[in-house]
């Protein structure tokens, strides 16, 4: 089972451009694994509980359950209409989850893994968690990113971290391909050296945070949010589950490594030292510990931080419904790398849709069935004798297909579609050169005519199946104008020459990718 999991997002607050490529990427991925025959479970979802989701519904009036109902629904409702398509929904706030969460915490102190100690100190409030000098910045001081930082002196509940450390150090050493892209293992090998010899606090005492699962032995205390939401990953597959829990069989999902996509933000300390130290405290052995697959930053034109306060929050919904769906998830994977940052620019957005979905793509089958429609009926045939040109063509095919499966096992999606994108530019040449339309003034070239339109319908169906982890619904509305829905249930290892059957009939051509026409793209054009 390929086990896919995204970060599950804090509800204090709207989604916004940066959640919604988190969840557009892990389905794309997701969806490009299911082409290649895998068995892929996806799991997403939200984080309930913790200080900002309490304070954020204090400042309401209402309680944090009612709030966090609210919130959750404007999530679940984008990654609907943004065509995310999960298999498992992970609410931090299902009785399930919170059952698994005691169950380990219980496991954990049963192996003495848990003690109780009092820690003094200063305590941001934002971040939750008690800060360490190392914290400071240069003057020494606890910088804006802190928020509002506190003296207290608190009676909690400690992880004995520490004691797994060095295994993590060892293990991330030996098994460098947990961490993608690489150059972040040097990062996290870093923090580790900094962190050693410090144990995580779990619990936070109930006079400061209510809005938390309690500790199963110790009903003063709530969980400490991240210890909470960690766990979501293995309860939502089942971990400890009750046999009527209705979730997976946790053996079954977690047969293989996972792959967890994470934002760059939340590899160090939570998903690169906590999540790995928990597992192993639980007993996980090495080859079941998961890979990290940490993305970039979207920012705000100019390399702009997106967020509340600098109010350059870029809105999904709006996007979606300006743009389309289709521009918007195009948009999201082709013009980041994966790991690296990337700047939002509406103008190019609808550059990269104009030029590669509307013009390239969207012409090149056009053209196709147009073409196949008016001079050949409708029916391909597979004809020949091949000149270089279509022998180069069909080069060009393998070539980009391979490029585009090396790319995608990479998770690297904007290579993936530039691979396709070479392809049909390469077609759109091919036409130009070929000029069926010439061709079909002279009876005597019948036969080349019907090769030339069987190159071009043959890469549409090619260009569909490898679009679809990106654009399903465009690529079924392909599938559904050459009349072959068994496309859509095609794998990436079916993609060999002649997909479309001697004499099939293909329909008529229908818009897929209609312009975008915007007051700014205009102005540019
Ligand atoms: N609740 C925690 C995650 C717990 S996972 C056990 C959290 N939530 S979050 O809502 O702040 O972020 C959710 C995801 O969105 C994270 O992976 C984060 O890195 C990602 N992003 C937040 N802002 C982002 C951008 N501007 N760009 C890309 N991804 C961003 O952290």
């Amino acid at each position: 089972m390929f086990y896919l999991t995204t970060a599950i997002d804090y509800t204090n607050s709207a989604p916004h451009l940066g959640h919604a490529y988190e969840k557009v990427l892990a389905d794309v991925i997701a969806r490009y694994h299911r082409l290649r025959g895998d068995e892929v479970f996806l799991l997403t979802g939200v984080d309930q509980h913790g200080q900002k989701v309490q304070q954020a519904a204090e400042k309401e009036g209402i309680s944090p359950a009612d709030f966090v109902e609210r919130t959750t629904s404007r999530f679940s409702t984008l990654w609907d209409k943004l065509g995310v398509k999960y298999d498992g929904w992970a609410a931090t706030t299902d009785p399930r989850h919170k059952a698994c969460v005691g169950a380990i915490l219980t496991e954990l102190m049963e192996q003495g893994q848990l003690y109780k100690k009092t820690h003094s100190g200063s305590y941001s409030v934002r971040q939750e968690q008690f800060l360490q000098d190392r914290d400071r910045d240069e003057h020494g001081n606890f910088g804006p990113e802190w928020g509002e930082v506190i003296e207290i002196a608190e009676e909690n509940w400690y992880f004995k971290l520490s004691e797994h450390t060095d295994w993590l150090k060892k293990f991330l050493e030996t098994n460098p391909e947990v961490i993608i892209p690489a150059f972040r293992k040097s990062e996290l090998l870093n923090a580790l050296e900094k962190n050693s010899g410090l144990d995580l606090c779990v619990s936070r005492p109930k006079e400061r945070l209510q809005w938390g699962i309690e500790f199963p032995f110790d009903s003063n205390y709530v969980t400490y949010v991240w210890f909470d939401a960690l766990i979501n990953y293995v309860s939502f597959a089942g971990y400890r589950a009750a046999a009527d829990a209705d979730l997976p069989v946790f053996e079954e999902i977690w047969s293989a490594r996972p792959v967890h996509v994470i934002g760059k933000d939340i590899l160090i300390p939570a998903h690169g030292i906590y999540w790995f130290c928990m597992l192993h405290a639980m007993g996980f052995s090495d080859a079941q510990m998961p890979r990290l697959l940490v993305h970039g930053f979207w920012n705000g034109l100019g390399g702009a931080k997106m967020s509340k306060s600098t109010g350059n929050v870029v809105d999904p919904n709006e996007l979606a419904d300006k743009f389309s769906v289709e521009a918007l998830r195009y948009y999201l994977v082709r013009d980041i790398v994966t790991g690296k940052d990337s700047d939002y620019d509406m103008d190019r957005l609808v550059m990269l849709y104009n030029t590669e979905l509307a013009n390239e793509l969207g012409n090149l089958c056009n053209r196709a069935l147009n073409m196949s429609q008016r001079f050949t009926a409708g029916i391909i045939t597979h004809g020949g004798p091949f000149t270089d040109a279509d022998l180069a063509l069909q080069a060009s095919l393998a070539e980009s297909t391979d490029a585009y499966r090396a790319a995608m096992d990479e998770f690297d999606i904007s290579k993936g579609l530039e691979a396709l994108g070479r392809h049909v530019v390469h077609c759109n040449q091919y036409a130009e050169r070929m000029k069926p339309w010439e061709l079909n003034k002279d009876p005597e070239n019948k036969a080349r005519l019907a090769t030339v339109l069987q190159h071009l319908a043959e890469s549409v169906a090619h260009c569909a199946v490898m679009l679809s982890p990106v654009l399903p619904d465009a690529a079924g509305k392909l599938a559904a104008q050459l009349n072959l829905s068994s496309l859509t249930e095609i794998g990436l290892s079916d993609l060999r020459w002649g997909l479309i059957p001697e004499e099939h009939a293909i329909g008529k051509p229908l818009p897929v990718f209609p312009r975008i026409l915007t007051a700014e793209a205009t102005a540019n054009s």
